[in-house]
């Protein structure tokens, strides 16, 4: 699982070429499997960046990522265990030896980390360094929730976090002893680049964007071929797709690359597609959101919470700033987990995807998207191009809910989503999907019916909730017994009732009073 063969070589097609301490690299003979904290430790000995757990959990591989944004880098946490060598093509990589200042002054995060007394053993640091450094570059006054936040993927277990987040409140103050930010300076936040040195980082990163597919190939260390493809367009990608049908497609990498580290598998053949343009958008029309398949659960999320503010709270919940930076919501939705945090909200939302084929495409409603366990709709050559969510009607409630165990960095036990659209206090069109509570994310159709055309008083709740206790048969496993997920689902669909009806111990219907 070494790279082997690693040497400085001109700009080809068949060579990784990525930027770091402000030098392009190029390498050739990377065992695609390889992932960047192999990499960085055993290749070219920056012990810095630390294994923990290797599978995204405990922070302490934390690295940061400046990728072309327009006329700007912009700078995301990211968790190098998981991350895959070759995926770093095009982009700057930054890890804690990046930061010390050439005359060996250190850097104003890590200024403040010393004022602060941020640090103890010092094996989480590190990783907490690198996601300030990213909160340091994209923003200038966080609130200390928003730090706490931007932490939530950082685990110590001996310094106590208060003077690590104190630390972030003065990082932006340190001048004194610390080098200042002579990377560059922070973005002014107006889409252009600020410094010179920025402006030169921009030039670097332009030049390694390429036109073709990056196409890597070598023996496998266990013996067989390794064979990785980054393609620039959805054609490419579909050629791709089902030219090698047995390829993984690999988007963020946040499940795959667990298989790997944890599971041990070896992945001969894998077709990224996070160097897609066009799977990189998102548009939003007066009638839908559309998100393709290499947009990241930071992007997707952002873009669907202004029209639905309670993916933001979800957002919040889902996992940690490094995997939600690498995440893609196709890769949420593709992997066909029932408790994936995403898909019970997008089905009550109405959402489809479109899937792709070689130049066919075809349109799939999220809900019939899933088939059993782990098994959903795709054929042998397709793949999700990306999903759509409707944004009309206009008077829809919606509401979703995530409970886990912890609030941070935590799979769900069950997750549910409402949706309701009410005409004059009757309800019209329910659709309730939850997460955790069947073998595939599935809708509620019993309570739903017992739902549609009825008043949306307390009367109503009952019939719903007998309803919604025969839509389900859920199972005991480590998260939740199947009576405690039974109890969550009927008190979940109580909250949505009292949150969308004005419900104050008489019954009430939405502002008209019976
Ligand atoms: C520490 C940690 C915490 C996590 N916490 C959460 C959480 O709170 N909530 C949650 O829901 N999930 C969580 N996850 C799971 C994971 O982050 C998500 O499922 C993520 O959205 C997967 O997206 P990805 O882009 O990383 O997918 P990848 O790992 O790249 O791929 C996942 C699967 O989808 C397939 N795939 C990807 N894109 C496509 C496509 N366009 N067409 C067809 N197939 C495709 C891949 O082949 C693979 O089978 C967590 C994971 C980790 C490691
Ligand atoms: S080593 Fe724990 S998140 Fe990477
Ligand atoms: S300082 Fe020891 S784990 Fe954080």
């Amino acid at each position: 699982m070494t790279a082997s063969n690693l040497v400085e070589t001109e700009t080809s097609d068949d060579a990784v070429r990525f930027v770091l301490d402000g030098e392009i690299r190029t390498i050739r003979g990377v065992d695609p499997n390889t992932t960047v904290l192999e990499y960085l430790r055993e290749e070219l000995r920056r012990t810095g960046t630390k294994e923990g757990c290797a599978e995204g959990d405990c922070g302490a591989c934390t690295v940061v990522l400046g990728e072309l944004e327009g006329e700007r880098v912009r700078f995301r946490a990211i968790n190098s265990c998981i991350k895959f060598v070759p995926t770093l093509d095009g982009k700057e990589l930054f890890t804690v030896e990046s930061l010390r200042a050439p005359n060996g002054a250190l850097h104003p995060v890590q200024q403040a980390m010393v004022d602060c007394h941020g640090s103890q053993c010092g094996f989480c640091t590190p990783g907490f360094v690198m996601s300030l450094f990213a909160l340091y570059k994209s923003e200038t006054e966080p609130s200390r929730l928003r730090i706490h936040d931007m932490l939530a993927g950082n685990l110590c277990r001996c310094t106590g976090y208060r003077p690590i987040v104190d630390a972030a409140e003065q990082m932006y103050g340190r001048g004194g002893d610390s080098a200042g930010d002579w990377l560059h300076e922070p973005h002014a936040g107006n889409g252009q680049a600020t410094s010179s040195a920025e402006a030169a980082c921009v030039e670097r990163l332009r030049s390694l964007q390429r036109r073709g597919t990056l196409a890597l190939s070598g023996p496998a260390l266990g013996g067989g071929e390794h064979r990785y493809f980054a393609p620039t367009t959805v054609d490419d990608l579909a050629n791709l797709v089902q030219s090698h049908p047995n390829a993984y497609i690999l988007a963020g990498g946040t499940d795959i690359g667990l298989w790997v580290t944890k599971a041990h598998r070896d992945l001969e053949t894998v077709i990224y597609l996070g160097n897609v343009g066009e799977l990189g958008r998102v548009s939003t029309t007066e009638s839908a959101i559309e998100i393709g398949a290499a947009v990241t659960i930071t992007d997707a999320y952002d873009a669907i919470g202004r029209h639905f503010p309670d993916f933001g709270e979800l957002f919040r919940r889902f996992a940690s700033p490094p995997i939600r930076n690498a995440a893609t919501l196709v890769g949420n939705i593709a992997n066909g987990s029932p408790i994936g945090d995403s898909m019970p909200a997008l089905i009550s939302l109405g959402a489809t995807l479109r899937l792709r084929a070689g130049a066919g495409t075809r349109e799939v409603p999220l809900e019939d998207f899933y088939l059993a366990y782990q098994k959903t709709e795709l054929a042998e050559g397709e793949f999700v191009e990306s999903v759509r969510i409707p944004l009309t009607p206009t008077g829809r409630h919606f509401h979703t809910y995530k409970i886990s165990k912890r609030f941070d960095q935590d799979i769900s036990a069950v997750c549910g989503a409402f949706a309701i659209e009410l005409d004059g206090g009757t309800v019209r069109n329910p659709r309730i999907c939850f997460g955790g509570m069947a073998a595939i994310p599935k809708r509620a159709s019993q309570c739903e019916a017992a739902l549609e055309g009825k008043e949306w008083t307390e009367s109503t709740l009952p019939d719903a909730l007998a309803a919604l206790a025969r839509d389900y048969a859920p199972i005991d496993d480590m998260r939740a017994t199947a009576g405690y997920r039974r109890a969550v689902a009927h008190n979940l669909l109580r909250k949505f009732f009292l949150e969308t009806s004005g419900f104050e111990g008489e019954t009430r219907i939405l502002g008209r009073r019976r």
